[in-house]
């Protein structure tokens, strides 16, 4: 039923769209699949086939994550994407563990207090919805440099499904079309995004074939010319005047002076494993790292699954985690940000010390600390092949479609990412998330994320690849999925379905989706002094993860949300 949706002959280049006409929505999603030889799980059946084919025809798992974060800015617009940012965590064959930041940069014209008016004030939804809210992309240098440097495959091979999805068009899947009309008005604010998302001022229907050709066209620049392709030429200039029809600031420097960094990875344990996460200026790493060394004295077996003890205690982790972020985390190219003591074992235990097994501990008033009203976006993917490369990929344009901008003539969306600097001390930022000097805007300098691309090896050897979208519950997201593998032993399946909880220090709620606390728990909890318990107004994070077993793979696409888990 779920046969591949290309055919692809000897030549990469002759990529055929075999169009399956009338299907049913389910075929736009597989949230499981088995295989031997290698298995990609993503947030888009589309993209994730285009990195199954390239693994079928020869292609590494390094090759495949690369053009499915291609395939991504055509088929998931909402968070793949050319103008935003992202992290990819990478296990190579030969056994290295390597982490690629790919994040966005302020422009060089940012300032400490560009979101500001006269008196000091935030000027609501000029950091998420306006030109001035751009960082400068890194998703094409990010993805160009991990083929180059680790790659089999050319760029042009990489590209080619990417473009032809994005010039011969693909029949929309119902999701899709649903946010395209979610987001018409925004989209009709300006005339590229309405002309990218909406079928001559009609909404789009799912079924419909959606074709992007400026898209295509930007593609084939960076397949011919690699990174001069999207930050010099043609589309560097397109990125500049659109800045100039709105209050932008991204120049031609900043284009042509974007530099991905490999960094040195947080490396962990917990247990038998060892668990590799993206060091800052993504506090992801480091947040998993230090809640799993908080809970790592404790007995988190089989057990105690789905008790209110194990909530308790976690819920205490994060807090005290969260807390630290807002304090301590930024961009270590601006700030001394303290790695080593914050994944420090010692650290943990004292920064733990205050647990109390019957009490939850006071995280002050709630404060200016807010739940976010916008929806919460971010992808991310996993990969893994037989030779033992394993790849895990978060990546976005910060909300939803980000900045809801298309670059006119380019096709393709700018990111909202700026919202996530500290843009005042003691503001929270769309997630709901606080920040200090560590993470204040400077030129050039990279905002503070909670993307948590992660793998976990055992004895040397990948073992599970896993990461999530989801703004500040990512992290949480994250570590559920951990700890339900790697100590409640469930199936990475149940482990990814699983129902989640989410705190982080401020505001002072847990939040869970239906299923995840009983009344007893919820009743259990306010004994011990958790004041907000609340159902959370979204679906708690997106977990597309692949784990080996029985000498093969399982990929699994989080069941929340229609994407495609393959395998072979
Ligand atoms: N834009 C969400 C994050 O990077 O955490």
């Amino acid at each position: 039923m779920f046969k591949n949706l290309f055919s692809i002959g000897q030549n990469f280049k002759s990529y055929t769209l075999v169009l399956i006409i009338c299907l049913p929505a389910v075929t736009w999603a597989q949230t499981v699949a088995e295989g031997k030889q290698g298995a990609v799980a993503s947030r888009s059946m589309l993209a994730s086939q285009v990195g199954l084919d390239i693994m079928k025809n020869g292609g590494s798992a390094v090759d495949a994550a690369v053009a499915v974060g291609f395939a991504l800015a055509v088929t998931y617009p909402s968070a793949g994407n050319l103008g935003g940012g992202g992290f990819m965590m990478l296990h190579t064959e030969s056994g290295e563990v390597l982490a690629l930041d790919f994040r966005e940069t302020a422009p060089g014209l940012a300032s400490k207090n560009m979101f500001l008016d006269d008196a000091g004030s935030v000027v609501k939804g000029l950091s998420i919805e306006t030109h001035l809210a751009a960082g400068v992309p890194g998703s094409v240098a990010g993805l160009l440099d991990a083929l180059e440097k680790h790659g089999t495959l050319s760029r042009q091979q990489v590209l080619a499904p990417a473009i032809k999805l994005a010039e011969e068009g693909f029949p929309l899947p119902s999701d899709i079309a649903e946010q395209f009309s979610k987001h018409q008005k925004e989209f009709q604010k300006h005339p590229a995004s309405a002309r990218s998302f909406m079928n001559q001022n009609k909404t789009y229907q799912a079924g419909e074939i959606w074709k992007q050709a400026d898209l295509a066209n930007t593609l084939k620049l960076i397949a011919q010319h690699g990174r001069d392709g999207f930050y010099k030429g043609k589309v560097a200039e397109l990125i500049v005047a659109e800045m100039g029809r709105g209050n932008g600031r991204i120049s031609h420097k900043d284009l042509s002076g974007y530099e991905p960094v490999w960094r040195e990875p947080i490396r962990g344990t917990y247990r038998s494993f060892d668990i590799w996460g993206m060091p800052p200026p993504s506090s992801g790493g480091i947040l998993v790292q230090q809640m799993l060394n908080m809970l790592e004295p404790y007995t988190l077996d089989k057990s105690r699954r789905n008790r209110e003890e194990t909530i308790h205690l976690m819920v205490e982790a994060e807090r005290r985690a969260y807390a630290d972020r807002a304090e301590y985390l930024g961009d270590p190219d601006h700030y001394p940000v303290p790695v080593k003591k914050l994944q420090d074992k010692a650290y943990a235990k004292q920064r733990f010390s205050d647990f109390n097994a019957q009490y939850a501990s006071d995280s002050e008033a709630i404060g200016p600390g807010k739940w976010p009203e916008e929806s919460r976006e971010t992808t991310h993917y996993s990969v893994m092949d037989a030779k033992g490369n394993a790849v895990s990929v978060t990546t976005t344009l910060n909300t939803a479609y980000g900045n809801k901008i298309v670059v006119a003539g380019a096709g393709f969306l700018l990111n909202n990412e700026m919202d996530d600097f500290s843009i005042k001390p003691g503001v929270a930022n769309t997630y709901g998330l606080l920040g200090n000097e560590a993470n204040a805007i400077a030129p050039n300098k990279r905002m503070l994320s909670s993307m948590s691309p992660t793998i976990v090896t055992l004895d040397d050897k990948p073992l599970l690849v896993t990461g999530s979208p989801g703004g500040s519950t990512i992290i949480t997201t994250t570590l559920q999925v951990l700890v339900n593998v790697l100590d409640h032993q469930m199936t990475l399946a149940s482990a990814v379905k699983s129902p989640r909880f989410h705190h982080q220090w401020k505001p002072n709620k847990i939040f869970y989706e239906p299923g995840a606390l009983n009344e007893t728990e919820i009743s259990a909890l306010k004994n011990k002094k958790h004041v907000g318990i609340v159902p959370s107004p979204w679906k708690i994070g997106d977990a597309n993860s692949v784990i080996r077993r029985n000498r093969g793979f399982i990929s699994v696409s989080d069941p929340r949300n229609m994407g495609g888990a393959l395998a072979y």
